[in-house]
């Protein structure tokens, strides 16, 4: 069982901007920061649900692929679900529609609990809770059935998983961009990379894909 992590990042270490408004709840900049993973033939399968066939197929899939093989569990922020950006809609159900592509019990960190799970169609059962970092992969260990527990997002929480130790692989796709502004994956992270074995690969779309394994 591994704590895995992967994010698309800018080359000036940017895992998102702040400019999300409601009219453009993504903000200005999200399609150049994803725009290699969305491409790929495994992100319009998974969670476009697009079975064309279409979406390129080189190394950008190849990790596109691995972002979802045996996980077992999912942690996101309450950012990354949305609850930010609709905090008055308590219908909220994530961006994803009826039928996520996680298909595994995903745990939701808010501090606006309590709120009822939500199960949706595909296998996707969103729970939230208050919890610290340790709780929370506690909580999604015993859900895993003995697989991997994937930390989704967004950078606040993946920090968070970083500087208590609890990540054993993270995986970040670094786009060849400038953001120059939103929320920092690296900051007081410092010797971090001391705990890992590092290698990169070089995309056909210009991404770097990184990967520090304990
Ligand atoms: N680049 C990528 O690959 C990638 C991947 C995923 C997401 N994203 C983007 O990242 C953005 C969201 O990231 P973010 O950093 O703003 O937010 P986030 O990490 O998704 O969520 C942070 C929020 O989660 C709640 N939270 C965190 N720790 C908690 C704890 N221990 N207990 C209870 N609640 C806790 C708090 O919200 P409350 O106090 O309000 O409950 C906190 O403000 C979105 O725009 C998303 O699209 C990017």
């Amino acid at each position: 069982m591994a704590v895995r992590v992967d994010l698309n990042i800018s080359l000036d270490g940017f895992a998102t901007t702040t400019d999300q408004t409601p009219d453009n709840p993504f903000g200005e900049d999200w399609s150049r920061l994803v725009g290699a993973y969305v491409a790929t033939r495994t992100f319009r399968e998974r969670v476009l649900h697009d079975t064309s066939g279409e979406g390129t197929t080189g190394v950008d899939d190849e990790y596109a692929k691995s972002y979802f093989a045996e996980i077992g569990a999912e942690i996101m922020g309450a950012g990354m679900f949305g609850l930010h950006s609709f905090p008055d809609d308590p219908d909220w159900r994530g961006w994803w529609g009826d039928e996520p592509p996680f298909r595994i019990p995903v745990f939701v960190l808010t501090h606006s609990v309590p709120r009822p799970s939500i199960e949706m169609a595909g296998g996707t059962t969103f729970h939230f809770i208050a919890a610290t970092p340790q709780e929370a992969l506690d909580r999604a260990l015993e859900a895993a059935e003995g697989k991997d527990i994937r930390v989704g997002g967004g950078a606040t929480v993946v920090r968070d998983f970083l500087k208590a130790r609890l990540v054993d692989q993270l995986h970040v796709a670094i786009a060849p961009i400038l953001l120059g502004r939103g929320t920092r994956l690296w900051d007081d992270l410092r010797g971090l990379e001391s705990d890992y074995d590092v290698t990169a690969d070089t995309a056909e779309s210009g991404t770097v894909h990184l990967t520090f394994r304990r």
